[in-house]
């Protein structure tokens, strides 16, 4: 089968940093599923993996990837949820091959059925980011998913980026939160309107000095870390998924009380957690409330064939750190 992934872990603008290979087909035990991928999107994590362990050469190809839609063409023995014929979209493990290649193998437990109505282009732009933010904001930081938290504010920090777009609908529409999205550009602050935020503030300005009740962070951490004491209220809640780089300074924020929650959307997946089926539940969930209108897609972009040189191009622009929702690729080359 076809497959895009690397040996050696090399800057973007290298020829060899993404290949196109042929790799063998795996095939589906216990509760693994066997999908034809028919989309993938890309993520930054995909750049991370890229580069991570630069200076150690793969034995085996390492694929990368971890969002996709496509059809599953067979089940293990063990699975219960789905079976060969099913539409499907998940963003998979980052501890197995991901999801550049024309057939992976996924834990049906991390899986959803594919929104109705949404092709596999715009099905796949939505996993990843939705699992995200869906676990920080309701698993991780306790914000109400039916509004028990309406009319509070939260300050979504990279409104207009992959995790953003999804995060201002769930803070909008399901949370009921009054959400303040930044952004730097006309494209990327009306690209934040549309989705719901209320106003915006220019994060290429030092940030305002206005208090929320929950922050939400999309950006670098180090970065912001220093602000968070006074825009965040007393009692206030912090989410953060980028990792931190260096010691942080945990003091500045206890004479306010505020939390700081961590999410990796990983952590389940990897650690084989007893409620990994939550992940399950919420694809399905979002595609209900995407099937009723009450989220919508983030695809901004769709790439063209899963190729080596379109998804250097997508690596490119996600480094770049200005991309406005997701970028999409769909199909194979012949
Ligand atoms: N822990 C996890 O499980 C997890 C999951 C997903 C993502 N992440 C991480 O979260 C980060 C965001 O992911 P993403 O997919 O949303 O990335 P993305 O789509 O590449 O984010 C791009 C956005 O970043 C905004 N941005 C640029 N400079 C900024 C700044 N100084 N402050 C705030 N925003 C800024 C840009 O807005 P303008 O164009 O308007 O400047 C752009 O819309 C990445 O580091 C990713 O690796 C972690």
């Amino acid at each position: 089968m076809k497959a895009v992934g690397l040996y050696r872990h090399l800057p973007i603008d290298h020829p060899e940093s993404l290949l196109d290979l042929e790799v063998e087909a795996p095939v589906a035990t216990g509760r693994d599923l066997l999908v034809e991928v028919k989309a993938v999107s890309v993520n930054p994590v995909d750049a991370k993996r890229r580069i991570a362990g630069k200076d150690q050469a793969e034995t085996a190809p390492k694929i990368l990837g971890w969002d996709a839609a496509g059809v599953v063409t067979a089940a293990g023995p063990d699975c219960r949820l789905f079976k060969p014929g099913d539409a499907v979209y998940y963003a998979g493990s980052v501890i197995r091959p991901g999801s550049n290649s024309q057939w992976q193998l996924v834990d049906e437990r991390i899986v959803g059925r594919k929104p109705a109505n949404l092709a596999f282009a715009e099905a796949a732009a939505l996993p990843l980011t939705t699992l995200t933010a869906w676990e920080l904001m309701f698993d991780r930081m306790g914000i109400s998913k039916a509004g028990a938290h309406e009319g509070r504010s939260v300050l979504i920090l990279g409104g207009a980026g992959g995790v953003g777009s999804i995060a201002i609908q769930l803070a909008k529409k399901l949370a009921k939160l009054k959400v303040t999205a930044s952004a730097s550009r006309p494209v990327s602050i009306a690209w934040c309107r549309s989705l719901g935020a209320d106003e915006t503030v220019d994060h290429s300005r030092p940030i305002e000095k206005r208090e929320f009740d929950f922050i939400l962070c999309f950006h670098s951490s180090d970065h912001y870390w220093r602000s968070f004491p006074a825009i965040a209220k007393p009692q206030g809640r912090i989410g953060l998924i980028v990792r931190t780089t260096r010691p942080v300074d945990l003091a500045i924020l206890h004479d306010k009380s505020i939390a700081v929650c961590l999410e990796g959307m990983f952590t389940r997946s990897t650690f084989q957690t007893p409620d990994l089926k939550a992940q399950h539940e919420v694809l399905e969930e979002t595609a209900g409330l995407v099937e009723a209108g009450v989220l919508k897609g983030t695809m901004t972009r769709n790439l063209g064939r899963i190729d080596a040189a379109n998804l250097r191009k997508a690596h490119k622009m996600l480094e770049d750190g200005h991309v406005t929702g997701k970028l999409v690729l769909e199909g194979w080359p012949r």
